[in-house]
């Protein structure tokens, strides 16, 4: 017996490897959901499933009081999005979950085939439970919710320069509770601290959702914070997207009011059962409020603090709160609009090292920290003179005399200050986080060294799920840099970009990029929330806006039913649904998608085709930032803006009918089926000649014809659609010649008609534009223009719009991992997938993982000769055909290595 075999046959590692509750990363507290889903996945060594059983097992019971266990037996298949199998959860309750793989008849000793075909005998008796996972909900009854909305009383002036509020209370119990939780929300944004040091590492708290809709509301576990006796709380509050200055062109203040307030509920647990309760309020006269040593906090324009203003012990009891300490207002405050979250938050989830630091001629210093993101600095600053200045500004970019790149900004400042009282200190800003990978730093007290900046990066917490690596290290980095963007822009919403006066919700950004996006993170819970939005907002405005949270500005004072952005209502859901198998989801969000696609109906021409209409005012944005379109204008590309807006269409009333299909829906399936099949007649009536040749002459139009399947009923359309694509990518020299709208499917549509050649070849160019020339410029993350760096290394400024971090370009990810990579869903949720990979572009292997709701897929491959080797790994509950020119092999759960001829 080899020692494989012998560990093979004692060990007893779980069965169970991972176990989520509905979409969350790791535990979830203060949620909103009463009925969770449960996930989990099976060790790759597991054997046959069936037949066999599954013991669900919750702890749970009301906060405070000993938890009773419920027992659920379930077959062990059921591990992908199990509906929650006990009665709902209650407000306050917690449920500790654990699941175990039940064990076969006792006396049966099974041999399990494993890997490179060692046998084991394995007893399943000893199968350990899983790793326990808690959720609890929070104030999911209105009426718990019994805290006010609290602010200070002084008056402020209406925008610009207002320095926030810090609030304070202190109470006192007379023994230890055995449970606490702090729930805690803001009108603009809130940080906790407990007897002097901070609640939670979550910033940003609530996040932006459309404020007049919902407001979310966080709770934290404090139990271990408080004390027998007295205890004192503090609140640091910032402006926000709440009444901070939002938006383009200078950005508009107060979108949703001009008072900061906050929403405070502490929740304690006595040993006996009893339940006690602190509440913000104006009217027991135990908070106060006082100016913040922040003295301005604007999201996009940096925070600046005046150490000078910071008091010893405001979070801590026995405070002396004499000296300007105030009493609070009440705000007017919905609780009805109050909701417990259902996706995780903003945290820290690394630091960048600094790469170099170059002491200027002016004395101050420049800072490089390798990678452009969503980050900001946390210093350790030297003790210097009291009122000491030190300011640190950000930009993404140098400019070609080493001068950071300041215009692209527009108003965003991104200026961090800080001002000394004399002490050494560590700070980091609080309400502000910035995009960029430079910055100046001046006024630093003696030298400047690299550990004295911390440089945090964040987003919001998201469980990374897909990984790819190639032979080819520019491709890798062009990976890399979609995996950055993608992280720079989920922050509390998905943003279009993260440092420039902008950062909204643009739902086709979104909408092109959610694929990819789903390849890459478990994207479920945090665009759910977002969809949840964009609902709302759908409902208030009539139509989807082209960002969310809407925010009425400029020529944006009303928003206007355009494709594509709109499409997002079903292009996101979708993107979703093939990645969970989550019907649940789906059936939620069918109702947004299907108010798209009937709203459209309605605005088409008789031929189905959807014309522009004057009440739509500026009319579609088209293939978006094409290469071609003018500095001054990015709606102006070279393909039909109708044309493009009439194929998004075609494909989103397909998906709405296929989406109808899984909901058992039959009516609606028909009803867009039939719409699909007269828009895709008109379609092609007014926009291919009969040689086939289309009026948008463009790689846009080629691309999206085919990759919608608008073609799909006619063989010669298709090969004449992709031939002609073809020879458009190879007369223009292997540059790209699509936007926003093309993108996604302009590899896809050449790789499904036979023209893998010239895909690679397109994907692999350097030359401007294409995706490797961003990388050969040095980018570490995606750019929103083809060129937002020109080859002679200016940036460029033209038409006022240029950031280095838009995820939108980044769509080619999905190509990327269905191509390279080669896995692609077969059905949705990933019970059967493909493993295709396609050789090309001169890469000879790559390596592929994704973390699916049946457990981990891994697939490598590499060129040997003429043939082609694929190593994959099959997860339980999972079945994969890997195909590769003509061969084709089933492949069953388990580790798997197959040789297949490249050709023939
Ligand atoms: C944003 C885009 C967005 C576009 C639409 C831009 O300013 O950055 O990504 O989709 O506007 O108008």
């Amino acid at each position: 017996m080899s020692a494989s075999t012998i560990s093979a046959a004692t060990h007893s590692a779980p069965h169970i490897t991972g176990l989520t509750i509905e979409h969350f990363t790791g535990d979830a507290i203060g949620v909103g959901v009463a009925e969770p889903h449960l996930t989990w996945t099976y060790a790759p060594d597991v054997g046959s499933l069936d037949g066999r059983t599954v013991t669900v097992r919750a702890l749970r019971g009301p906060l405070g009081i000993a938890p009773a266990e419920e027992i659920a037996h379930v077959p062990a298949t059921s591990n992908a999005m199990l509906a929650w199998p006990f009665r709902p959860l209650g407000p306050l309750e917690q449920a500790r979950i654990s699941v175990r793989l039940d064990p076969q008849d006792a006396n049966e000793s099974r041999p399990t085939t494993l890997g490179q075909g060692i046998v084991a005998a394995r007893a399943c008796m000893d199968d350990p439970w899983s790793e326990e996972r808690v959720i609890e909900q929070g104030l999911t009854d209105v009426g718990l919710r019994v805290a006010d909305m609290i602010g200070p009383a002084w008056p402020e002036p209406w925008s610009d320069y207002r320095q926030p509020a810090r609030i304070r209370t202190e109470c006192a119990f007379a023994e230890r509770p055995v449970a606490a939780r702090l729930y805690c929300s803001a009108y603009g944004l809130v940080e906790a601290e407990i007897n002097g040091r901070r609640v939670g590492e979550d910033i940003l708290t609530p996040g932006w959702t459309s404020y007049q809709h919902r407001l979310q509301c966080r709770a934290w576990d404090v139990t271990d914070m408080l004390r027998e006796g007295s205890n004192a709380m503090g609140f640091w509050l910032g402006d926000g997207w709440y009444r901070g200055r939002l938006g383009f062109q200078g950005g508009k203040p107060n979108v949703y009011g001009d008072r900061l307030g906050l929403f405070a509920q502490l929740v304690v647990f006595y040993a006996d059962g009893r339940m006690d309760m602190v509440v913000s309020n104006s009217y027991d006269l135990k908070w106060k409020a006082k100016r913040s040593p922040i003295v301005i906090s604007g999201l996009y324009e940096g925070e600046c603090y005046d150490a000078r203003l910071d008091e010893d012990g405001w979070s801590e009891p026995g405070f002396d709160d004499s000296d300007g300490w105030e009493r609070v207002t009440e705000l007017d405050f919905d609780p009805l609009t109050m909701q417990a979250p259902a996706f995780d938050p903003v945290r820290c989830s690394g630091e960048n090292p600094v790469r170099s630091i170059t002491k200027l001629g002016d004395g101050s210093y420049m800072v490089d920290v390798g990678q452009n993101c969503s980050q900001r600095f946390a210093l350790d600053i030297p003790a210097t003179q009291i009122g000491h200045e030190i300011s640190i500004q950000h930009a993404e970019v140098l400019n070609p005399d080493g001068t950071l790149a300041l215009e692209p900004l527009r108003r965003a400042e991104q200026r961090d200050v800080y001002i000394s009282d004399g002490h050494a200190a560590h700070w980091e800003p609080r309400f502000t986080i910035h995009g960029f990978r430079y910055a100046r730093v001046d006024g630093w007290p003696g030298e400047l060294t690299a550990d004295m900046l911390h440089c945090r990066v964040y987003g919001s917490v998201m469980r990374r799920t897909g990984w790819l690596e190639t032979s080819d290290e520019m491709v890798n980095r062009l990976h890399d840099n979609i995996v950055w963007s993608m992280r720079s822009n989920f922050v509390s919403i998905p943003t279009d970009c993260p440092q420039r006066d902008e950062r909204l919700g643009w739902t086709g950004d979104i909408a092109v990029f959610a694929p990819t996006a789903a390849f890459l993170f478990d994207t479920a819970a945090f665009l759910s929330n977002w969809l949840e939005d964009v609902e709302y907002e759908t409902r208030e405005f009539g139509t989807v806006p082209l960002y969310v949270p809407f925010i009425p500005l400029m020529a944006n004072r009303t928003p206007e039913c355009l494709a594509i952005w709109g499409d997002s209502a079903v292009l996101v859901p979708w993107a979703l649904y093939q990645e969970s198998g989550d019907t649940a989801l789906l059936a939620r969000q069918y109702p947004l998608a299907r108010a798209w696609v009937e709203q459209v109906i309605g605005k088409l021409s008789d031929d189905g085709v959807w014309d522009y209409d004057p009440a739509d005012g500026r009319g579609q944005l088209g293939d978006w930032l094409d290469p071609t379109a003018p500095a001054e204008d990015p709606t102006r590309a070279m393909t039909d803006r109708d044309l493009v807006a009439t194929a998004y269409l075609i494909n989103s009333l397909r998906l709405v009918a296929r989406m109808a299909d899984d909901l058992g829906k039959a009516e609606d399936s028909a009803r867009y089926t039939t719409y699909a099949e007269r828009s895709t007649k008109g379609y092609i009536a007014r926009y291919v000649t009969p040689d086939g040749v289309m009026t948008s002459d463009t790689q846009c139009a080629y691309a999206l014809s085919i990759a919608f399947g608008i073609f799909d009923g006619d063989n010669r359309l298709k090969a004449i659609a992709g031939d002609r694509l073809a020879e458009l990518v190879r007369e223009g020299g292997y540059h790209v010649g699509t936007g926003f709208a093309g993108t996604p499917h302009v590899l896809p549509a050449l790789s499904e008609t036979g023209h893998s050649d010239v895909a690679f070849k397109l994907f692999m160019s350097r030359e401007n534009p294409s995706w490797l020339y961003q990388v050969a410029m040095g980018a570490t993350t995606t750019w929103e223009r083809w060129d937002s760096m020109l080859p002679d290394g200016s940036v460029n400024t033209v038409g006022n719009m240029t950031s280095f971090n838009h995820y939108s370009l980044g769509s080619v990810g999905a190509w990327m991992h269905r191509t390279i990579g080669g896995l692609n869903p077969v059905e949705p949720g990933w019970r059967r997938f493909e493993i295709a990979p396609v050789p090309g572009g001169g890469i000879d292997r790559a390596h592929i993982t994704h973390d699916t709701p049946h457990g981990r897929i891994d697939v490598a491959w590499r060129l040997d000769g003429e043939s082609i080797i694929v190593d994959a790994t099959v997860p339980e509950g999972t079945l994969a055909t890997v195909r590769v020119g003509d061969g084709e092999e089933l492949l069953d759960p388990g580790n798997h290595s197959v040789r297949l001829p490249l050709h023939g």
